[in-house]
């Protein structure tokens, strides 16, 4: 039986599951988001053994269509295509969803790409808003989830 990790891990650590999942055939540059190296975000990985397999991002950004004073934006959100739709997104995620609980911040938001809304819904997460166009990227809906503090 292998051996699953999640870490929390260095913002260039993510850049070869970003570039292969979120920014294929891009340049790497691509793969930086900005805050990547502010103080409040943090990166998790999660790892088969010593192989890096999934990503996500938690950076500390508000969105105006909330009112709540402390908030996350979770970006950068993919597992190696060959790993996915086997439960590792969940795991990774639950594990973002558990750091914000300990964190008393009660909402995390996002932009789901429209393929990944019903994986988003499945964990409690609820769309606001109609569909919006990200250059280069697809459609995507604005979601959030509230955390008891
Ligand atoms: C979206 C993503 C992170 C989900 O991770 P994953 O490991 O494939 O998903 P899981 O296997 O953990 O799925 C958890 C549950 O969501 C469901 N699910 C996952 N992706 C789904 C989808 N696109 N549509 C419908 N259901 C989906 C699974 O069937 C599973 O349901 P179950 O608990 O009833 O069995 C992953 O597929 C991925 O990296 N996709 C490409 C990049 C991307 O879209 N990232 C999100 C950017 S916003």
């Amino acid at each position: 039986m292998n051996k699953i990790t999640i870490n929390k891990i260095k913002y260039i650590d993510t850049f070869p599951v970003r570039s292969a999942v979120l920014r294929q055939g891009k340049p790497i540059e691509t793969c930086f988001f900005l805050g990547d190296d502010a103080v409040g975000t943090t990166h998790f990985g999660l790892f088969i053994e010593a192989n890096l397999i999934g990503v996500a991002s938690v950076f500390k950004t508000s969105n105006k269509n909330f009112d709540n004073k402390n908030q996350f934006q979770l970006r950068g959100m993919a597992i190696l295509e060959e790993y996915q739709s086997t439960g590792f997104g969940k795991l990774l995620i639950e594990e973002i969803f558990n750091f914000i609980e300990s964190t008393q911040v009660e909402l995390l938001w996002f932009n789901a790409r429209e393929s990944a809304v019903p994986f988003y819904e499945k964990l409690g997460c609820t769309k606001k808003g109609a569909s919006f166009e990200i250059p280069e990227i697809g459609l995507h809906f604005l979601m959030y989830k509230y955390f008891d503090i």
